[in-house]
């Protein structure tokens, strides 16, 4: 059948003359995601030269202090301003003991990191479930995690970090108090300058098992119900957020990214605070796998997730692509 180039509607509004050119595009976009809001996770073990992958997670290993810093120099060469680190300890006790240990792996690597490049953010992870024997992520009483002995625990765990020189300290517990705790500890020790990013309203999700293999940290028996969020609120998110933000947090999160993005969007409209959200395990390992399969076009996939999680409000994204996204965006 030929064409009817002759049929003419009037319209008043073309939406599509708009998106007709990639300049016009982008003189019209509304997000930008750029490299200088990417963090990097990093997992940190003991030992010299070790680069271990993780089967869940494609691109991501666990990485000794000496190969961590190599990583971490790769990730500022990419455009990715800063690092988040999480340890995996040598040996485990119900207490996590080797949690505030002042030559962990993680105080290793903090110092190590600082050393040969000042300015590179280093943020720490502040939980002791990679630490636990029971894999929880405090001091327990029988099943039951006991909230402010653990937080005491906690406090000194981000004042180890922040002795070796972090620049932030991200506890991602869910105990109570745990904010307010830390401030206090860090400002006592004379680390005032050194801030707090909180994962404020922090999930009990499924897409945190990769993780857990990465980190060796899945819980013996039980799981994270009785402090991690339930997955079908949101106003209980709100008052996590207003919580930490009174007891002193200088960045608030959401995690997960993707199946909390209108969590995001209100975190950031009521607060207007510096926002974060974690782009976690499960959500990256699930566009790795389509990826393997031929599914999606993983580029195109990783650029839409990381761009529609800053539309919803982020302001920082962590994410395992950190430097796959730098570069893409370097490539532009
Ligand atoms: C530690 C912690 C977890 C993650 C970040 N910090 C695991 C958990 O709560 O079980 C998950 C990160 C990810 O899945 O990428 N408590």
């Amino acid at each position: 059948m030929a064409v009817k180039t002759a049929t003419r509607l009037t319209l008043a509004r073309r939406p599509r003359r708009l998106r007709r050119t990639e300049t016009i595009r982008s003189l019209v976009r509304e997000t930008h995601l750029t490299a200088d809001c990417l963090i990097l996770p990093l997992f940190i073990v003991e030992g010299r030269g070790i680069r271990r992958d993780v089967t869940s997670m494609p691109g991501v290993s666990q990485l000794s202090v000496d190969e961590a810093v190599t990583e971490a120099a790769g990730a500022k060469r990419d455009g990715v301003p800063g690092v988040l680190l999480f340890g995996i300890p040598g040996s485990k006790d119900p207490s996590g003991t080797l949690a505030s240990d002042p030559e962990g792996a993680v105080q290793n690597a903090i110092r190590a990191m600082k050393r040969e490049m000042p300015d590179l953010i280093v943020i720490t992870d502040v939980c002791l479930c990679e630490y636990t024997s029971h894999g929880h992520c405090g001091i327990l009483d029988g099943e039951e995690i006991l909230n402010d002995v653990t937080v005491g625990h906690l406090a000194q765990v981000a004042l180890s970090h922040a002795a070796a020189g972090a620049d932030f300290v991200a506890p991602s517990d869910m105990m109570d108090g745990r904010v307010a705790a830390i401030r206090q500890t860090l400002d006592e020790g004379g680390f005032e300058r050194v801030g707090i990013i909180s994962y404020a309203a922090k999930y009990c999700s499924a897409f945190y098992g990769p993780f857990r293999d990465a980190a060796d940290s899945a819980p013996q028996f039980g799981d994270r119900r009785s402090h991690q969020m339930d997955p079908a609120n949101v106003s209980e998110a709100l008052r996590e957020v207003e919580t930490d933000l009174a007891e002193g947090a200088d960045i608030v999160m959401v995690k997960p990214a993707l199946t909390y993005l209108d969590v995001i969007s209100r975190v950031k409209q009521q607060f207007n605070q510096p926002t974060a959200a974690y782009h976690v395990s499960g959500e990256y390992a699930m566009l790795k796998a389509a990826a393997a399969n031929g599914w999606i076009d993983e580029p195109r996939a990783m650029m839409e997730t990381l761009t529609a999680i800053r539309r919803a409000g982020a302001d920082i994204i962590i994410t395992y692509y950190a430097r796959e996204a730098a570069r893409r965006l370097k490539s532009r």
